[in-house]
């Protein structure tokens, strides 16, 4: 059977890690998959996490099944961080959620439930995208469209395309948002576009369905929520897929969550039923240690503080190395103005550099990014910088 099987190609992000782990030569630079890296290039095991899972094993519980939606207190606390723990829809219990095995994990798990629930949504997608969006939602049968989000000749948010398209979308379809710091331009709208965006979304009655996989690392862990405060109006309907993996540096536990904002507390118990049953014939429960430590981390003042200051690292590490390549470039005479780069948001930077300039950086100098021309810009340390620039210089000029 299997020798008729061709064979796929390699995933755009993680494809090229896999090949960078396999390059031999000594120089290699990975700045493809986002994973943020501190100045020695070492993704760090943050201190609150060291200590959140001593105090877990310490306590040694069990090692029994979660719920399918799996910890109650955790899913609670992802809330509170999100929405702030005053929100409406909290106190309302307007709200189903469940623990998901990361942030891809949930939003796999909201594409099940759109095609369950909701069988004749188109969902839509900023173009571009994350490249595993089309993935997911393609798996699950959801059919998809795009909408105009990046004006690459100005390098901002093209606003008046945006809000024009959503007032297109037939009602009932599906809205697909970055929370913050979009993958992959870093280019977020303003709070005052997030209200437009709002108030689009509500006139065409279409459901907004927020990513939201860095909250913390633009400008704040409140700050960064701004967005997603004000898509969820008294009694506005909302999916959102919150993950860890960056800002907790929790990559490998897959910790994540999805919550399911309904009109009304007993809508809210309907779709909960409806997550579980989606969840229940895809992983049956999710794994518990990351959403522990998440949740360990969340109630304890001393640990929460210690989070916040660690994320405040990541953010300001991340922002000073963007400074710092758009020095560097400067300092290497290559050609062009890259201080867009300084405004854009995340971890990420839009660099424009062409697919042919990308394999050239990878063939020529072992220096990975992501086709689209993304830079991973938390994997930039002091003593890389200049020779990313300077290679940056000899593909591009
Ligand atoms: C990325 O965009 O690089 C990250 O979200 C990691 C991933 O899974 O693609």
């Amino acid at each position: 059977m299997f020798d008729q099987v061709a064979a796929a190609p390699p995933d755009p992000i993680l494809g090229l890690t896999a090949a960078f782990r396999a390059d031999e030569r000594p120089e290699k630079i990975n700045l493809s998959v986002g994973v943020y890296q501190d100045e020695t290039g070492k993704t760090p095991l943050l201190e609150c996490v060291r200590q959140a899972e001593q105090r877990l094993a310490e306590a040694a519980g069990t090692k029994s099944y979660l719920p399918i939606s799996g910890l109650a207190d955790y899913t609670a606390a992802v809330a509170e961080l999100a929405l702030g723990g005053d929100h409406e829809a909290i106190a309302g219990k307007r709200i189903a959620a469940a623990q998901t095995p990361g942030g891809t994990g949930g939003l796999r798990v909201a594409a099940d439930l759109i095609h369950a629930v909701l069988p004749d949504a188109t969902i839509w997608l900023s173009e571009p995208t994350w490249p595993n969006h089309p993935n997911i939602f393609a798996a699950a049968g959801v059919p998809m469209k795009t909408y105009p989000y990046f004006d690459a000749a100005g390098d901002r948010l093209d606003i008046e395309g945006m809000l024009a398209a959503i007032g297109d979308m037939p009602s009932g379809d599906v809205l697909l948002l970055h929370g913050c710091c979009h993958n992959p331009t870093g280019v977020d709208p303003t709070p005052k576009q997030w209200r437009q965006i709002g108030d689009a979304a509500a006139a065409a009655g279409v459901l907004p369905l927020l990513d939201f996989a860095y909250q913390g690392f633009a400008d704040g862990i409140t700050e960064d929520a701004v967005g997603l405060r004000e898509l969820c109006r008294p009694g506005a309907e909302l999916l959102v897929c919150s993950s860890f993996s960056k800002n907790f540096s929790l990559y490998r536990e897959r910790v994540g969550a999805l919550m399911a904002i309904a009109p009304t507390a007993e809508a809210a118990c309907a779709v909960q039923s409806q997550l579980n049953k989606v969840i229940r014939c895809n992983y049956s429960n999710p794994p518990a240690h990351g959403a522990e430590i998440v949740n360990t981390i969340l109630r304890d003042a001393a640990l929460r503080q210690q989070w916040e200051g660690e994320v405040a690292t990541m953010r300001d590490r991340i922002n000073g190395m963007r400074h710092a390549l758009v020095d560097a470039l400067a300092a290497a005479g290559v050609p062009g103005d890259y201080s867009f780069m300084t405004q854009q948001r995340g971890m990420f930077s839009f660099s424009g550099l062409t697919k042919d300039q990308v394999n050239r950086l990878k063939e020529e100098f072992a220096i990975y990014i992501v086709g689209s021309g993304r830079i991973n810009v938390a994997g930039l340390t002091p003593s890389n910088v200049e020779r990313v620039a300077e290679c940056i210089g000899k593909v591009v000029g």
